[in-house]
């Protein structure tokens, strides 16, 4: 029997992470994004692969190296995203979406570069994007245990728990975004794991720490789940 060293206790199972903003065009020059640096999902990524697992991670635009041992798939916007997402969720046990997936697209993208006019005031017509986890946690074929992320500015715990019923996910981890040192672009984060019939805060730590005890979580209890 294999003893279960921090390297070889995830070998078999296979993840599939999401990571990073989109970046949705308005035209051939200029997009709508946000603060994502990636950073997050690119831990969980390390870690899972550190532990022996098989990850494919689906990266939008950051300036990050990709972790040892990890398969990636860079795409730009959220419908690049979903796509990636579908195709990868199908063939993995374990899916988490830790990306911020920008909600809205442009209606229509310019094919030459907007000019600015006379107006002073600019309306833009925008269109929701594909719901990619809520779309990973309905597959009624080869669904995979799934994890959503939560980043909130307020009433964290709340709005994370409506989410993890809404789109049908199996756990979801509540970041409270308006925390000073936690969240977009810090090298440390602080969240709380959350699940039908529990919930498990873990402390302000480097990302890379968080990832490990959030990986090691994820992985109890999918296979509680599975057996
Ligand atoms: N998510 C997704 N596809 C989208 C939007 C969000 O897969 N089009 C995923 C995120 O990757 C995250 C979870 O859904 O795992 C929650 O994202 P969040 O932005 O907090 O939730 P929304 O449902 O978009 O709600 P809102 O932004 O209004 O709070
Ligand atoms: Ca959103």
């Amino acid at each position: 029997e294999r003893p279960a060293t921090a390297t070889s206790r995830l070998t078999g199972l296979r993840f599939t992470i999401t990571a990073g903003p989109t970046r949705e065009a308005l035209d051939p020059v200029r997009y709508l994004s946000n603060h994502s640096s990636g950073k997050m999902g690119f831990a969980l990524a390390a870690a899972a692969a550190a532990m022996g697992a098989d990850v494919t991670l689906i990266s939008g635009p950051v300036q990050l190296a990709t972790p040892a041992g990890v398969k990636r798939t860079d795409v730009i916007s959220a419908q690049q995203m979903h796509e990636a997402a579908l195709k990868a969720a199908v063939n993995s046990d374990i899916f988490i979406g830790c990306a911020a997936v920008a909600d809205y697209r442009a209606a229509e993208v310019a094919t030459s570069k907007l000019k600015k006019g006379s107006s002073e005031q600019l309306q833009l017509n925008l269109i929701k994007n594909p719901d990619i986890i809520a779309a990973v946690a309905g597959l009624t074929k080869q669904r995979p245990f799934t994890v959503g992320f939560a980043a909130e500015t307020n009433d964290v715990l709340s709005y994370a728990r409506k989410k993890l019923t809404s789109k049908k996910l199996d756990m979801i981890c509540a970041n409270d975004v308006s925390q000073p040192d936690a969240g977009f672009n810090s090298d440390q984060n602080a969240v709380t794991l959350l699940w039908q019939g529990g919930e498990q805060t873990l402390a302000l730590q480097s990302k890379a720490a968080l990832a490990e005890s959030l990986i090691t979580l994820i992985s109890k209890q999918f296979s509680n789940k599975s057996t």
